[in-house]
């Protein structure tokens, strides 16, 4: 097996991005660049990810995000041995952006075209930082996606369980807005939430009482909407009730990741993996106290707790070179007819996952 350079594409969302990555059997993988042009801005005036907005801007920067990830990899595109583009799932405009730019510079290199699923960039992510061995556990915890996953190799996964409504992101995003606190809502939760006291109300923990793991997040936020109101002033929210209400939301979604994952951790533990390893990615990996619970638990378990730094946890190209790596190993190639998949599931033995999230399809 020889050393392999590969160009990564991914615009199923709200960002445009290109990167590098270069593999060597027998060492760790390397990011030789990794550029990642957001959307916000665009976006901000209207409560959301636009989808027509978003395909237009990834369709005017993606050749300059690939110009310059080749240019800061130090590499021209003659250097690399191959193309891995995201072809789903996400926004269809977006996708199919990312789609038909590869598919021009495959047509006019010569190079091989790897169409990648972006969950699987997510869930390879604990491979290229840290060359972890499978079968590994992992949950996918974002705006927009919320599922444990037995990866089983690079083309081969178990989908557990998932959300059967919001993502836990959204969920963080809604709750602020409910709170007149800033987006995105994650952090400025976590923030307020510091202050308050988790106890004073008493939320929900969904889907605690039925088997399986299956999460749900959207009665929570209504059960937060009830309370808001419950103690709002002609004057507004008092402070101390807005970090009260922050502090008790956090918990209840820490309680039930947590107690899910604990189900997830005894199906990945019959396995019984050499090196036991349980891996977070998604931007509420981010949150202290739900990788605080998460850790707790995994060090219970003798298990291994891997969150990959956070620019690898959220959507990057970095993550979709790799799996082109894996592919290309696996010999796993596409050709001309690869098409844009709005709704691409990782597991398709699986049952469809219901709603759609803020930043497109669930898979
Ligand atoms: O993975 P990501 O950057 O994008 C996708 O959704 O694909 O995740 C963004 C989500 C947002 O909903 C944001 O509110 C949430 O992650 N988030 C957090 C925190 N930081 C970001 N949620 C809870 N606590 C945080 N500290
Ligand atoms: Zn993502």
């Amino acid at each position: 097996m020889t050393t392999l350079t590969i160009l990564g594409i991914e615009s199923s969302c709200d960002d445009t991005a290109a990167a590098v990555v270069r593999h060597t059997p027998g060492s760790a993988p390397v990011i030789l660049s990794s550029i990642v042009a957001g959307q916000t801005a665009l976006h901000a005036g209207f409560g959301g990810v636009v989808p027509e907005i978003a395909a237009r801007a990834h369709a005017e920067k993606l050749d300059h995000c690939i110009e310059q990830a080749l240019s800061e990899a130090g590499t021209a595109l003659g250097d690399c041995d191959g193309v891995a583009v995201t072809a789903g799932p996400g926004l269809i405009g977006g996708v199919m952006s990312g789609v038909m730019c590869a598919k021009g510079i495959c047509a006019g290199s010569g190079l091989p075209l790897i169409g990648v699923n972006h969950l699987a960039g997510h869930a390879l992510t604990p491979r290229l930082t840290d060359m972890v061995a499978f079968p590994y556990l992992m949950l996918l915890v974002s705006g927009g996606h919320c599922q444990f996953l037995l990866v089983h190799g690079a083309d081969r996964f178990t989908r557990l369980g998932g959300t059967i409504d919001d993502a836990p992101g959204e969920a963080f995003d809604k709750t602020a807005k409910l709170l007149a606190l800033p987006q995105p809502g994650g952090p400025a939760v976590e923030r307020t939430a510091a202050t308050g006291d988790a106890a004073r109300f008493a939320f929900p923990r969904p889907l605690l009482d039925r088997a399986g793991m299956d999460l749900s997040f959207s009665g929570l936020k209504t059960a937060l909407l009830r309370e808001r109101d419950r103690v709002m002033t002609p004057e507004g929210l008092r402070e101390t009730d807005r970090a009260d209400l922050c502090a008790g939301f956090q918990a209840a979604v820490r309680d039930v990741l947590v107690a899910k994952s604990a189900r997830a951790l005894d199906a990945y533990l019959t396995l019984k993996p050499a090196a036991p390893v349980f891996a977070v990615a998604g931007g509420v990996a981010a949150n202290g106290a739900i990788r605080g619970g998460l850790q707790a638990l995994c060090g219970e378990r003798g298990v291994r707790f891997l969150a990959p730094p956070l620019d690898l946890c959220t959507d990057n190209a970095a993550m979709i070179a790799w799996v082109g790596v894996e592919r290309f190993r696996l010999g796993l190639f596409d050709d001309m007819t690869l098409s844009a998949r709005p709704r691409w599931p990782l597991d398709d033995a699986a049952p469809a996952m219901l709603g759609s999230g803020k930043k497109g399809a669930k898979a």
